[in-house]
């Protein structure tokens, strides 16, 4: 299998200016679990069994960049300091530098994306811009969730979908598409794509309360403070008793505190049994993925599209 750090650290950064360029490098060097590109080469090699991976790496690349880019702005909206157990940018520099390294990473995703095959391309550039728009609105209503109190479990759903599922799910066609997926079997890598991508955001959600964070890299509890609607928070707020309710908004209404407010919602998150709540719904999303291998050829890199969705649920970083 092509090792996709390798073509990361070929990436050049040695520009100038450095204040641009730096916090690209340390961003791109500082790791993290490389899930898209993978799972880009990785739909690839299904549907071209053994095929030359070659033509998939600048969509690959690109798609772990604007990924990337996406965690530089991401963090300054959420105010979080620590990511892959480091400094944030805007911590380690400031916010404009998060701005403009993040924006000249987004351009930086869309020249890798320049080289892949002439034949493909439109139809890949149409794919990307929509994931990308797709990001941005997700991004506007995860914001705008924090400030209201009434959000369904449907409307998180969608959220995530558009914040991080449709990035997963367009890696997945994306790179079945270069290795020449049929028109069914694009739809089934990115049906597996969002699902999985569901189910992998319900557990970012479960390890940002309940994680280590020497593992997984982030600071613990961000989402309690900055009152995400996360599905361990609306589910809480659904079966939860009229006194444990009137708690919970208490709390979302208390705006320091940060320690005390982490540590009693918590607190009751456990008491009602969030954890395996949202754990249940997590394996319907893995479940719904499975199904879809049954469209695809049944091969080795098949093999290892199952074990991803299995262990992406049980993941602790
Ligand atoms: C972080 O993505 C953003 C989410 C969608 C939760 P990852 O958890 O894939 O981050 P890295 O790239 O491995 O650090
Ligand atoms: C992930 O949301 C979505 C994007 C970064 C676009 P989070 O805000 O939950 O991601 P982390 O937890 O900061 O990695
Ligand atoms: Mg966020
Ligand atoms: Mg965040
Ligand atoms: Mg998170």
């Amino acid at each position: 299998m092509l090792d996709i750090n390798k073509e990361i650290e070929k990436l050049d950064w040695q520009k100038e200016p450095r204040g641009l360029y730096e916090p690209i490098e340390y961003t791109l060097a500082s790791g993290g679990k490389r899930l898209r590109p993978t799972l880009a080469l990785i739909a690839a090699q299904v549907i071209a069994n053994g095929a030359a991976l070659d033509e998939v790496v600048p969509a690959a690349l690109a798609l772990e960049v604007f990924h990337n880019f996406t965690l530089l702005h991401d963090d300054v909206m959420d105010r979080a300091h620590v990511r892959r157990g480091r400094e944030t940018v805007h911590v380690k520099w400031n916010d404009n530098t998060a701005i403009l390294s993040g924006d000249q990473m987004l351009i930086e995703a869309y020249k890798l994306l320049s080289d892949v095959p002439a034949d493909k391309l439109p139809k890949v550039l149409k794919w990307f811009n929509e994931m990308a728009t797709g990001i941005c609105e997700g991004q506007q209503y995860d914001v705008d969730f924090e400030h209201m109190i009434q959000v369904s479990i449907e409307d998180y759903m969608k959220m995530i979908e558009l914040k991080t599922s449709v990035l997963l799910a367009h890696a997945m066609r994306i790179g079945g598409y270069i290795a020449g997926a049929n028109e069914d079997q694009q739809e089934a890598l990115y049906q597996f794509g969002l699902h999985i991508g569901l189910a992998f955001q319900i557990q970012d959600d479960i390890l940002d309360v309940y994680g280590d964070p020497k593992t997984f890299g982030k600071a613990i509890g961000g989402d309690i403070v900055c009152n995400k609607k996360t599905l361990m928070l609306l589910t809480a707020m659904e079966t939860a008793s009229p006194e444990d309710k009137t708690e919970l908004l208490q709390w979302l209404m208390t705006t320091d505190r940060n320690e005390e407010k982490i540590a009693a919602v918590t607190e009751l998150y456990t008491r009602l049994s969030i954890r395996e709540k949202c754990e249940a719904i997590m394996e319907q999303e893995t479940a719904k993925a499975l199904e879809q291998l049954d469209k695809l050829p049944q091969n080795e890199a098949a093999g290892r599209l199952r074990d991803m969705a299995e262990q992406l649920a049980t993941r602790t970083r």
